[in-house]
């Protein structure tokens, strides 16, 4: 595609001009290694020569014939602000190398006296070279903008360098799509994951089974009723869906190929599949019901039966073009959050357990994904999926993205498998970046900060088997996020911190990043990106330290220097307590902290309450694990002395023995727990409390059952249990789950949650 060599470049009029404008700028920048350049993702290795080279009519030229035309075009849609040009005075070279020298996606950028120098050995690198180089570029005010004289050596940390976009929940244009590839690549980031199937719509034409975008491509309605209530959404009385043809997706493939992006369609399965199964009805497991296209957030009941044979004709079909459009390595499969009840009550199923040897039904999904596996394997692709296909037996190739939290990535690299890390937390950009409840997106909180300083390799793998984390990826899933102006809003600044831990290498400073950010975010603005706004929340860690019955408290906001904080529970202000360091405390607070914004306005309060009560610090055993992504704070979720970080069951209750280690004097059992119906948990409907002085009789003191069973309110239920000042060593508590969600809901009979952050003993 290039044909390029050493081109120059360069006539003594052009060097005088340089001399004359250097001296009307600034006079040189000379050599300083320390200085810092406003570019991101942050080069390897960067070095200041001193210097400035001047572009003098804000041209860069290639010598005639030295770049393929296709590449040319390409180049000049990555600058706003100068001239891409050919003609005899070159002053810009771009050079493939051997790949000997110069590693895949690499490049080496010399900015010096003969103007620009860029090498590379694969068409990817100099794309990065070039990226690099517009972000240097200084827009001068006269005719001429400039670029300080540098060496710039540099390579990404990961292979994988993912986004992902949900385009089922909400539909985006063509044209949209290529604005998030160009956001993407101007970012150096080269996998985007396309989530082109849900229960919500499929979204990608299928030739042989029409029907999919004919029927499953449109839902009744926008939907979304939390969008509604925020006034987000467009009509919610017509039809809403669309597709891509493949024509489509031929070009879009293409445009992201152009800027080494590799798309990695998902076909979900066998779970996720409402729009499906809506259009192809003799996929679904018999006598399951009637399914419709889900238009609420949530996972519907749609699951392809894993015993009928002619699902898997089916879906190797769908596969068989799906490879066809995309070139990519890998498939995604899905494979989260199957509703595998309909399995159990399905004879077909039934039957392929038993032909199979499938002991239960997450050995079932195994069965039905390593088929899968081995269909794409047989086609030379490889399968990736969400962390759940490790349950019942992971595919032997399979690569693993993992979603909740890291442990699955972790469980799947020590056994050899490529990896993904995607943990929600901080990874996923629908969850919203500022404490603004006008912002878009899913209540729970990922800011910029928390996402450029998460540990991307945990300790927990071992030194070998590191190399199969090939990579990280932010997801975006869509249901709170109507219009392209959301996705926007909730990618920048964010997709700065993924694209630099993607390709930077691992040490890098918070407080240079967020003035490199400040510097980034005026030139997207000026070019009318909506961009969100971060979050000037501060985030108060506390450290329990059970032998000493205090815990340390620090402060994490984006400006350290401007927190003031409280511990009585009072409003703090510019006159309270400036934070500087993380501290200790002893004794029960209600710590409250505020951060006040560069302009000196104030923003949102921050609290956290700390209750050093007799059960603080000491373990318990539940009959019933928590959900993995929902530990609250580590392994004494319950009894770690801070409110408001919860540890999460589904369909199941919480029950519990506190064990407070020896003989004590108590009355009084309060355990705390979590009601927001629109995210399917709910308080518990019953709550009893018994107490042991050996551990194994146990006498009920205590049993509660609320008068409203279920509120559609979110609050903090708090079920307080007083009794007469009793000896005990062993607190029993059990919440009964209320199972399922109730008739008004719009997910009835979906499972539900159970969420209680501390049970407090006094
Ligand atoms: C997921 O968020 N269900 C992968
Ligand atoms: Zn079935």
């Amino acid at each position: 595609m290039i044909k390029l060599s050493n081109v120059l470049k360069f006539s003594c009029i052009i060097v005088s001009t340089l001399v004359l404008s250097c001296a009307l700028f600034l006079g040189c920048v000379h050599n300083n290694n320390d200085q810092k350049f406003n570019l991101i993702p942050y080069p390897s290795e960067i070095h200041a020569t001193g210097g400035t080279y001047i572009l003098p009519t804000n041209t860069l030229t290639f010598e005639n014939g030295s770049v393929d035309a296709h590449f040319l075009t390409l180049i000049k849609s990555s600058f706003t602000t100068i001239e891409i040009k050919e003609g005899t005075k070159a002053n810009i070279s771009c050079e493939i190398v051997d790949s000997d020298t110069i590693k895949k996606e690499a490049y080496q950028l010399s900015i010096n006296n003969n103007g620009v120098e860029i090498k590379a050995s694969t068409h990817a690198g100099l794309f990065y070279g070039i990226q690099t180089l517009r972000q240097l570029i200084q827009v001068g005010t006269q005719g001429s903008s400039k670029i300080p004289m540098v060496e710039i050596v540099d390579y990404p940390r990961f292979k994988w360098r993912g986004m992902h976009l949900d385009v089922s929940r909400h539909f985006f244009s063509v044209d949209e799509i290529k604005q998030f590839l160009d956001y993407m690549a101007m970012n150096k980031l080269n996998t985007f994951h396309w989530h082109l199937v849900d229960d919500q719509g499929w979204r990608l034409e299928i030739k042989k089974y029409p029907k999919l975008t004919e029927i499953g491509a449109w839902r009744d309605n926008v939907g979304f009723s939390a969008n509604q209530d925020k006034g987000l959404n467009r009509i919610n009385s017509t039809p809403y869906g669309g597709y891509y043809t493949q024509e489509h997706v031929r070009d879009i493939v293409a445009y992201a190929s152009d800027r080494n992006i590799t798309i990695v369609p998902e076909i979900e399965l066998p779970g996720h599949s409402a729009a499906a199964l809506v259009a192809y009805p003799e996929y679904y497991c018999n006598n399951a019901g009637a399914l419709k296209i889900w238009d609420q957030a949530g996972v519907s009941a749609g699951v392809y039966c894993a015993g009928k044979e002619q699902v898997f004709t089916f879906l190797e079909d769908v596969l068989d073009e799906t490879m066809a459009l995309f070139p990519s390595e890998f498939i995604h499969i899905g494979g989260d959050e199957t509703p595998k009840d309909t399995w159990l009550a399905c004879p077909d199923c039934r039957k392929r357990m038993k032909e199979e040897g499938a002991h239960d039904e997450h050995e079932l999904q195994s069965y039905f994904v390593k088929r899968i596996e081995k269909y794409l394997n047989t086609n030379n692709r490889r399968l990736i999926g969400w962390d759940e296909i490790l349950d019942g037996g992971l595919a032997p190739n399979a690569a693993v993205m993992s979603w909740r939290g890291v442990s699955g990535g972790i469980k799947a690299a020590e056994a050899g498998h490529d990896v993904v890390m995607s943990p929600m937390f901080p990874f996923y950009f629908n969850h919203t970046q500022n404490h603004l409840s006008s912002s878009p997106g899913h209540s729970g909180i990922s800011t910029l900060r928390d996402v450029y300083t998460f540990p991307i390799i945990p300790e927990d793998v071992s030194e070998d088997n590191r190399k199969h984390i090939i990579g990280i990826q932010a997801n975006m899933w869509s249901e709170y996020m109507p219009e392209f102006r959301h996705i926007e809003y909730n990618l920048f600044p964010r997709i700065y911190a993924i694209a630099e831990q993607a390709w930077s290498p691992s040490t890098r400073s918070w407080d240079d990043f967020y003035s490199r950010v400040q510097h980034r975010l005026d030139v997207v603005k000026e070019a009318g990106i909506n961009v969100g706004e971060v979050s000037y929340h501060v985030d108060i860690k506390v450290k329990p330290n059970y032998s000493d019955k205090s815990a340390d408290i620090e402060f994490i906001s984006e400006r350290s220097d401007a927190v003031f904080y409280t511990l009585d529970g009072s409003e703090p202000k510019v006159t309270s307590k400036l934070y500087t360091k993380t501290f200790v405390v002893s004794e029960n607070a209600h710590i409250k902290a505020i951060q006040f914004k560069a302009d000196e306005t104030k923003t949102n309060v921050s609290e956290k309450e700390i209750n050093f009560h007799k059960a603080f610090g000491k373990p318990y055993k539940l009959k019933y694990d928590h959900a993995p992504q929902y530990d609250g704070g580590g392994n004494y979720g319950l009894t770690n002395g801070f409110l408001g970080v919860m540890i999460g069951v589904e369909a199941k209750p919480i029950e519990v023995i506190i064990d407070l280690g020896e003989l004590m004097k108590i009355s009084k059992i309060n355990a705390r727990f979590k009601n927001q119906p629109m995210s399917w948990v709910f308080s518990p409907e019953k709550v009893s409390y018994a107490i042991s002085e050996d551990g194994s009789e146990f006498k009920l003191v205590k049993e509660i059952i609320p008068e409203q069973k279920q509120s559609n309110v979110n609050e903090i239920v708090e079920f307080l249990g007083e009794f007469e000042l009793s000896n005990a060593r062993y607190v029993k508590v059990v919440a009964k789950n209320v199972g399922v969600c109730p008739d008004w809901h719009p997910a009835a009979g979906g499972k539900a949650w159970l969420f209680s952050d501390e049970i407090i003993v006094e």
